[in-house]
């Protein structure tokens, strides 16, 4: 049995801009393919039948048949009595079939592998593990230790709390779904960005928000003016900003972004989640911030969440992150908590707080490693696709490329096949759209980044053909 139904109309709402140069079913069967493998359907979801998505888009029911054939022999769909067109599992990965040995390249995750030192800290923190396996080890909250930790470096970095402002985590997407429960009720308004990080608006579109956009990119930063029309007229219970090496564009805000969407949040009556889990990967920022709300009035401060995390700085599989919020709103977290899960790993915890205790040296190697990754991405992209515009982030993972054209579905199909694995622009959209561009990590080791390159200008060709307009390819046919 199919776990749901796609409608003919959300599908068709999904594949945007689908049409290209090529046979119609191969466009519409591509289309929904990078629909499936950005997980932007999830496995398991029936496709709108047959007869329904051919009137939709005003096709014959032989093409969107054809279509759907071809996304069978891909392995991206299989056919389930009773359900139809359903689409099938299977991790990034595996799809599609063949690309997993050691020659693919996974670019589809921006995160770097652990700081070097780690292992030994975690043979430091069982060793003492006498200290703490007394205990339940059931932690809603956090050891005081590692509060104790994280709140100092908010101190020192200007912005005064308290370890019982601190809730520790699995990871800041926890984090970031924990708040969500406690704020946000079925059909408010959210403010986002667009782009974003996929899996904060997959959690706020779960808990049935409707998401509200403000535009952000990787040359201008915020769209303030559009964001104050959103905060004033959407009236959102909630906005969700990364103010650092924001994911994907690797935009930072400046003091006066941060001070206008601090304060228009607040007039508005929404609450902010500041995502600084990409904040402290400076590679050469040219100006020092602050915590996000920091020198904030009170009341400003008092609709400020902030979440953060160890899981770029020092390692993704350490699943230690946080929330740092008003007294007043603590205990709510705390007990919207067990529903969902029921703690915080003590062995992890201990390794991050060892981790605290080493974190200038070890984001000073994260600073290194990333240099580097951005630097060889960014002149391998410029000697091999000149006619891209390729951003210089100062930070954070990746980088937001300009392709020129409306092609970044196609081009992440083609460097598939060839085992490089990357999501497509529109994964990051809010609202659809970013058909434009590319998230490149720079996280991956150099020769890998390197490698990407050569795979990605190898099949540009391809794909910007295979992108280009309708139109403009019966006219080139023309003449
Ligand atoms: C901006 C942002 N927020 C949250 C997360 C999730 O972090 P964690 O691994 O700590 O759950 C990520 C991970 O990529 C991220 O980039």
């Amino acid at each position: 049995m199919a776990d749901s139904r796609l409608s003919s109309r959300a599908l068709v709402n999904l594949l945007g801009e689908w049409r290209n140069a090529g046979p119609v079913y191969r466009g519409l069967a591509d289309a929904v393919r990078v629909l499936c493998l950005d997980r932007r359907i999830a496995p398991g979801t029936a496709l709108p039948a047959e007869r329904d998505l051919a009137a939709r888009l005003h096709l014959s029911r032989t093409t969107v048949a054809a279509a759907y054939r071809d996304l069978r022999e891909s392995g991206h769909v299989s056919s389930l009595r009773g359900s139809g067109t359903v689409v099938r599992g299977g991790g990034p990965i595996a799809d599609p079939p063949g690309t997993a040995d050691e020659t693919t390249i996974d670019l589809h995750r921006a995160s770097p592998a652990a700081w070097p030192g780690l292992g030994s800290l975690f043979v430091e923190a069982a060793a003492q593990s006498g200290q703490w396996v007394g205990h339940s080890g059931y932690d809603m909250v956090g050891s005081i230790e590692l509060r104790t930790a994280i709140a100092s470096r908010y101190t020192a970095r200007g912005l005064p709390t308290d370890p019982d402002q601190i809730v520790v985590t699995t990871g800041a997407q926890s984090a970031i779904a924990l708040v969500t429960d406690v704020i946000v009720r079925r059909g408010d308004r959210v403010a986002i960005e667009t782009p974003t990080y996929p899996h904060a608006a997959d959690a706020l579109r779960d808990a049935a928000a409707r998401l509200v956009a403000i535009p952000v990119d990787s040359e201008h930063g915020w769209d303030l003016e559009r964001a104050d029309h959103v905060l004033r007229r959407a009236a959102p219970s909630l906005a969700y900003l990364m103010p650092d090496f924001q994911n994907p564009t690797g935009a930072s805000m400046d003091d006066q972004t941060r001070r206008f969407l601090a304060e228009s949040a607040a007039e508005a009556g929404a609450v902010v989640i500041a995502d600084e889990t990409t904040a402290d990967l400076d590679i050469d920022r040219p100006f020092a911030t602050r915590p996000f709300g920091a020198g904030a009035d009170p009341a400003v401060q008092h609709n400020i969440v902030t979440v953060g995390s160890l899981s770029k700085s020092v390692w993704g599989g350490l699943r230690i992150g946080w929330i740092r919020a008003d007294l007043d709103l603590v205990p709510r977290l705390v007990a919207a908590r067990p529903r969902r899960e029921l703690g915080t790993p003590e062995l992890e915890q201990q390794v991050a707080i060892l981790a605290f205790h080493r974190l200038p040296e070890i984001l000073r190697q994260r600073g290194e490693l990333l240099r580097l990754g951005r630097d060889t991405l960014v002149s391998a992209l410029s000697d091999a696709l000149p006619e891209w515009t390729v951003p210089h982030p100062h930070g954070g993972v990746a980088a937001w490329v300009g392709l020129g054209a409306p092609v970044s579905s196609p081009l992440a199909l083609a460097v598939r096949a060839r085992g490089l694995i990357l999501s497509s622009g529109p994964r990051f959209g809010v609202d659809g759209g970013h058909e434009r561009h590319l998230r490149l990590p720079f996280t991956a080791p150099p020769a890998q980044l390197e490698r990407a390159v050569q795979m990605l200008a190898e099949a540009w060709p391809e794909a910007r053909d295979r992108g280009r307009p309708v139109t403009e390819a019966v006219l080139d046919a023309v003449v």
